[in-house]
């Protein structure tokens, strides 16, 4: 019998996968403190993962683990070094997690770009008919240039959706050949400030690592366009949250589209919150009924798979 720990509750659909499969056996742990982890961790060969931070000294309670099966493509809430020295494996749901968030990009894109939220408002305070002589910032996205940082698997849809609202596309991802981003219809280029200078919109769709922390910081929001946006549904820390609040109140850009934040939730006093011309949503961009249920499933069946022996290389985590 392998014994599972979920920890954090996911969509019940994987949990009766797991449930229903001989041989495992599940324990749900909804209690994220260090203390419960570290007390509880211990008595399982593999956890599925969804919030919840492992570090070092909790996974080093834990002998006999053997893989964690993330619930989700992000993985900084792992110490993959202690993964990676004790042979740990770490799994990640592939592209169960892809449209969903693609979606809530372009979502976020239209909003801001057809000043949404100020309409909505406009209606339901009853100025309909004022609102056509106000001053607005709606823009078309038609031939607009939009910049995706990171062409990994949501990248790939989002391109679709751009290039079906007739936007030209830049891809700035080192990591990923020319030909590659040509046969999706995109452009590559080699150096990130080149693309700041001339898009209308950046999409950020990197994992967070040392080289992406705050890589949009005050100094290359300074090279983008008045009107440019910013979306952000990769992790917090890859856009400077200080930065980016001046340089909208500056007018350096004019708005963006934020789903996570480098402290989740935020402080209720971040500026971000506050400001008009960000849109905000709570790291929802999985949150439809299909992707909650895949990424559920797909985090039980990796764990399956890999104790039946019937992993997919896709699903692994190169450490
Ligand atoms: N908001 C949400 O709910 C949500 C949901 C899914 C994923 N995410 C985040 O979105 C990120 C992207 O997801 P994905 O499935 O497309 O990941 P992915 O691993 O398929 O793609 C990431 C891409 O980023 C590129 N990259 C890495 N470092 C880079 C750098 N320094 N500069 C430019 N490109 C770089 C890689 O080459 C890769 O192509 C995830 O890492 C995760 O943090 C958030």
């Amino acid at each position: 019998m392998y014994k599972i720990g979920i920890v954090d509750k996911m969509h019940q659909d994987g949990i009766d996968l797991l449930k229903n499969t001989s041989n495992f056996e599940i324990e749900i742990i909804e209690d994220l403190s260090k203390k419960n982890l570290m007390d509880k961790l211990p008595n399982f060969d593999g956890i599925t993962l969804r919030r919840g931070k492992i570090d070092a000294e909790i996974l080093n309670k834990c002998k006999n683990l053997k893989v964690i099966s993330r619930h989700g493509v992000g993985y900084d809430n792992v110490d993959i070094n202690y993964l990676k020295k004790n042979k740990i494996v770490l799994l990640v749901t592939g592209t169960t997690t892809s449209t969903s968030p693609a979606e809530h990009i372009m979502f976020m894109i239209l909003n801001i770009s057809r000043s949404f939220n100020l309409f909505d408002e406009s209606v339901r305070n009853g100025d309909f008919g004022k609102i056509m002589h106000m001053k607005h910032n709606s823009f078309e996205l038609y031939n607009k240039k939009v910049l995706i940082v990171g062409f990994g698997r949501i990248a790939k849809k989002l391109i679709k959706q751009c290039l079906g609202f007739d936007m030209e596309v830049l891809v700035y991802d080192p990591f990923v050949d020319k030909k590659v981003v040509e046969s999706f219809g995109g452009k590559k280029i080699d150096n990130l400030e080149d693309g700041l200078k001339i898009i209308d919109i950046l999409s950020l769709n990197v994992p967070l690592t040392k080289d992406t922390y705050n890589m949009i910081d005050f100094k290359r929001m300074k090279i983008m366009k008045k009107t440019a946006i910013i979306i952000n549904t990769s992790r917090g820390g890859v856009v400077n949250e200080k930065d980016l609040n001046e340089a909208i109140n500056k007018k350096i850009i004019y708005g963006a589209g934020l789903d996570v934040f480098e402290k989740e939730p935020p402080d209720s006093n971040n500026p971000l919150l506050k400001n008009k011309n960000v849109i905000l949503s709570p790291h929802a961009a999985t949150f439809t009924k299909e992707c909650l249920s895949n990424m559920s499933i797909q985090t039980a069946q990796n764990v399956i798979d890999f104790f039946q022996n019937k992993l997919k290389k896709k699903m692994i985590v190169e450490l």
